[in-house]
């Protein structure tokens, strides 16, 4: 039952209608407890109160699958003002974004035009920037477009999903660049040609590709709200004398906030990625695909409207 769950909640992840929709009628239905909010004032509310905290934050302006350069360059000017928003008022924030916002599925010039403006703008203002990873069909022109872009910037990392085959692969590929990379599970519905099918071997292998890029020498954020992978990092960077300074710990806005000031508390870097902007529907239906007991908020938002 909870996969048929999940399937049609990342069925409806990609539903064009109701990404209109949504946007047309504003946060709604419980999303308000995983999104920060629809503008960056009400987003830099947020990571305000949460560096207070001592907890870091990356931040995402929602958007994705744009097909018109026009509406991608704007994609990008919202970027950029989140960037300058986190200079002018010296927030402990990072940047996220996907690379379907940016053009990727227009064409090479147009992301990459995009991009380098952005991390421009971002090294400018001491800001590091994290190409988030999207289906499998887009995972190879993501690297190569991060492999490329990490040749002229040093604030660019990316994202490696632990449920494709793939993965451990890219890791090794990759140790060329001495990335800072964000190392998941993986949230799109993936084929069994392309992915593993069951949750132990992407745990196993999310374990892995951790262990390799930390004895690797590199920087790793280790995003993941299970406490199995939590520990296992925690017990591996013991045994290895890995400073606390080449890792992190990486959670979503609105997912296990009381764990999150825990793991800061006992001394660990804490970063929380938080969403904000009108697009928060397919954000919205992936958080509700992974865990459908989420739903219960839906009803719940649903129930108060
Ligand atoms: P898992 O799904 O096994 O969950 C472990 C436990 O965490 C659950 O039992 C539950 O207690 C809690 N939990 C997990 N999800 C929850 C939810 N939605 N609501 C409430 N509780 C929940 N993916 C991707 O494909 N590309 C990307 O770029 C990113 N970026 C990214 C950034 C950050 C900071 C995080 C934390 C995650 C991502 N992801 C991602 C999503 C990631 O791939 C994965 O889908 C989710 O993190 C869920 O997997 P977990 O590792 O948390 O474990």
């Amino acid at each position: 039952m909870e996969q048929v769950m999940k399937n049609f909640f990342l069925f409806l992840s990609k539903n064009k209608p109701m990404t209109k929709l949504a946007k047309k009628y504003g946060l709604r239905f419980g999303a308000g407890r995983f999104v920060a909010g629809e503008t960056i004032n009400l987003a830099v509310d947020v990571i305000k109160e949460l560096n207070n905290k001592g907890l870091f934050v990356t931040i995402d302006y929602l958007g994705e699958f744009v097909d018109n350069e026009i509406e991608a360059n704007e994609m990008a000017d919202q970027s950029i003002e989140a960037i300058k928003a986190i200079g002018r008022e010296n927030l402990d924030s990072q940047l996220s974004l996907k690379m379907t916002s940016m053009g990727l599925d227009i064409s090479d010039q147009v992301v990459m035009r995009n991009m380098r403006r952005i991390l421009k703008a971002a090294k400018d203002n001491g800001v590091f920037v994290t190409i988030d990873m999207e289906d499998y069909s887009r995972c190879q022109k993501t690297i190569d477009i991060f492999t490329e872009l990490r040749k002229e910037f040093d604030n660019v990392g990316t994202v490696i999903q632990s449920y494709l085959y793939r993965t451990e692969k890219d890791i090794e590929d990759l140790n060329e660049y001495h990335p800072n990379l964000r190392l998941v599970k993986g949230a799109y519905k993936e084929s069994p040609e392309v992915a593993f099918p069951d949750k132990k071997d992407v745990d196993d292998n999310l374990k892995k590709i951790i262990k390799m890029h930390l004895l690797n020498g590199n920087y790793t954020a280790v995003a993941s709200h299970d406490d199995a992978i939590i520990e296992y990092t925690k017990q591996l960077v013991k045994e290895h004398n890995i400073p606390n300074d080449q890792f992190e710990f990486q959670m979503l806005y609105g997912i296990r906030t009381e764990r999150q000031l825990e793991l800061s508390n006992e001394g660990y870097k804490m970063r929380v990625y938080v969403p904000y902007g009108t697009d928060w529907y397919g954000y919205f239906m992936r958080r509700l695909a992974e865990r459908p007991a989420n739903v219960a908020f839906v009803l719940k938002g649903m129930v108060k409207k």
